[in-house]
């Protein structure tokens, strides 16, 4: 054990250890006795580290971390500390109604006032699903005391017949094979439950496996860190080393804005195109950048992410699952060939102590069947297109996951290369889309893009991720599995469709998907990254001086409150007010008695 005494006087003193205050000081510290803990040890002048516990029977893709626990307080014992677990609130991604989105916000309105309010003097964020982890970035980045994340790691591979059945692609690719006729509600069942065959978050490099590399590309992890499966002894092993290091960075100071600077977010970006990754990723980082009090904006995606490479092999943009990325070298093998290719800022700060260029020194991909170089990549410029126009100020489309046979049908028209001009088909929501998707009176063929509107964070609330819409029955079995879809709301990390996605603002609060109906003409056109609706000037603007926004229907006390204080996807979908909150970890809230 480090020898932690004489260092420097921590927070958590002002509760457990005041001499000048013995009044409150008796009143804090006899019921933490009560539970676990002895006066010698609170009083021994040793940090306290927080451990925020997001995993529970409601939250199944971070419920490895209940077994974690024991290894992450050992480590932060072995060098000093004294742990404290305490439970955030839950965010599952696939069994909260009506979406997790909604609730990642309240996570980290609950970590913050939790990080603020004890006696906390460093943070085991705890994370793997697909909004744990922003979550808990974003409340680390408002209080800014020393934090370390750690994820629960992906599930093992699922197979399936003999083939890998990666989460969520299953379930899409079911939805259609459905349709088509080709198996039936057992089959379907068999290849869902197929797809899950461990512990662990999502095995593709959907929003939980993006969102970990990205907190790992931040410098937020401890390296390699991100993608070792949750059943692997590593993971043990790496809950131990991350409880270990929580104590130094105390001692040390180093806290989430050392280390979550402006170029530390363009490394993520650029990872994010390397790995293919999810397009909840930008509102995510930006929502965690606005806390920490960086600079970033939507377009950055593209001008800093576009050009860069697609390098791994991983569904929905490639073959493997996280069992193969991470043999393959995971994170570290991707940063490795982008640092030799000079992408990134090697000079920022991790969590380590030590710069990304050190961490990253000799380190490249041990499988390029897996990790593709940088000169050799599955595909070049895998970013995201930052789309504008008149339907929205802007809107996000994955390119890694276009298709040659979408290019084709879509993309590759003579002399218009990149140029598509098609029927909008308009759906009010999910419910609408699935009641009318398959109404004959639709007409909808392979020259319709299909939209839906009102699912953004005000409008559905939380923005679902409903906009990968599938075509009708009679086109899927007619061979065509995608048409482009556009939505204010959000799609799955796990989608192979390039849909287009996040239109900000929404249609709710007056964006330009408010105003478009069925059968108008819209051009996509990829050169100039715009969509637009063909409509008359005159004829959009009487559009628009009569519509009403449409009543709001609040279920909850929540829904209501987030509606009231939520921003748009591009900017974060952050409680606005929240963001004006900075570094409160500096503060100390009033005594209780
Ligand atoms: Fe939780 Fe994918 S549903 S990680
Ligand atoms: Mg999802």
């Amino acid at each position: 054990m480090s020898d932690t005494r004489a260092h420097k006087r921590f927070r958590s003193q002002e509760w457990f250890d005041n001499p000048n205050n013995p009044g409150m000081t008796a009143l804090y510290l006899e019921r933490y006795q009560n539970a676990t803990f002895t006066r010698e040890e609170l009083q021994s002048e040793r940090p306290i580290i927080g451990i925020a516990q997001t995993g529970s029977d409601l939250a199944p893709c971070n419920k490895i971390h209940v077994f974690l626990m024991d290894r992450i307080k050992a480590g932060i014992r072995e060098a000093g500390g004294i742990p404290m677990e305490f439970p955030v609130h839950p965010i599952q991604e696939t069994g909260k109604r009506p979406t997790a989105a909604l609730d990642r916000n309240l996570s980290y309105l609950t970590l913050v006032e939790v990080l603020h309010g004890y006696p906390i003097d460093g943070v085991v964020l705890t994370t793997g699903c697909d909004k744990t982890t922003p979550a808990m970035l974003m409340g680390a980045a408002t209080v800014d005391l020393p934090a370390i994340a750690l994820n629960g790691g992906p599930m093992l591979d699922g197979w399936f017949k003999g083939k890998r059945a990666g989460s969520g692609m299953v379930i899409w690719e079911g939805r259609r094979l459905l349709a088509e006729g080709k198996i039936d509600y057992e089959e379907f069942m068999e290849r869902a439950c197929a797809s899950a065959p461990s512990m662990g978050h999502c095995n593709t490099m959907g929003t939980a496996s993006t969102m970990n590399a990205m907190a790992e590309a931040l410098g937020m992890t401890l390296t390699g860190s991100s993608a070792i499966p949750a059943p692997f002894r590593e993971r043990m092993e790496m809950a131990y080393l991350t409880g270990k290091r929580i104590v130094q960075m105390v001692l040390d100071d180093l806290k989430p804005s050392d280390i979550m600077t402006r170029e530390a977010f363009e490394n993520a970006i650029v990872t994010n195109a390397a790995i293919g990754g999810s397009t909840n990723a930008p509102p995510h980082l930006q929502a965690v950048a606005r806390h920490v009090g960086v600079e970033l904006n939507v377009k950055d995606w593209e001008t800093v992410g576009f050009d860069v490479p697609l390098l791994a092999n991983v569904q929905p943009a490639g073959e493997y699952l996280g069992e193969g990325f991470y043999r393959a070298g995971g994170v570290p093998a991707i940063m490795g060939e982008l640092k030799k290719a000079g992408r990134l800022h090697e000079g920022v700060m991790t969590a380590s102590g030590r710069t990304l260029g050190e961490e990253l020194e000799g380190i490249e991909s041990v499988d390029i069947d897996v990790i593709k170089t940088y000169d050799a990549p599955m595909r070049q410029n895998a970013g995201f297109k930052v789309l504008s126009g008149n339907l929205f100020d802007s809107a996000l489309m994955k390119t890694s996951v276009i298709s040659p046979d979408f290019q084709q049908r879509f993309l590759s028209h003579p002399g218009k290369e990149g140029v598509h001009e098609a029927r909008a088909i308009v759906f009010e929501g999910p419910e609408d889309y699935h009641d009318r998707l398959n109404d004959p009176a639709l007409e909808i063929d392979e020259n319709c893009i299909l939209f839906i509107r009102n699912v953004g964070c005000v409008g559905y609330p939380g923005s679902a991720e409903v906009v990968n819409m599938q075509p009708p029955d009679e086109l899927i079995k007619a061979g065509i599995h995608h048409l482009p879809t556009v939505g204010d709301g959000r799609q799955s990390g796990t989608s192979e469709s390039p849909s287009i996605l996040n239109a900000t603002p929404e249609s709710v609060v007056g964006g330009g998907l408010a105003y478009l109906k069925t059968g108008d003409m819209v051009r996509l056109d990829l050169n100039s990254s715009t969509l637009n609706a063909l409509v008359e000037d005159a004829e959009w603007q009487a559009r628009m001086d009569a519509w009403d926004a449409p009543e709001l229907e609040h279920q909850t006390p929540w829904q209501e409150i987030y509606r009231k204080h939520v921003g748009q996807l591009a900017d974060g979908g952050c409680l606005e007010l929240a963001t004006a909150y900075q570094k409160i970890g500096r503060t100390l809230a009033r005594d209780n008695h």
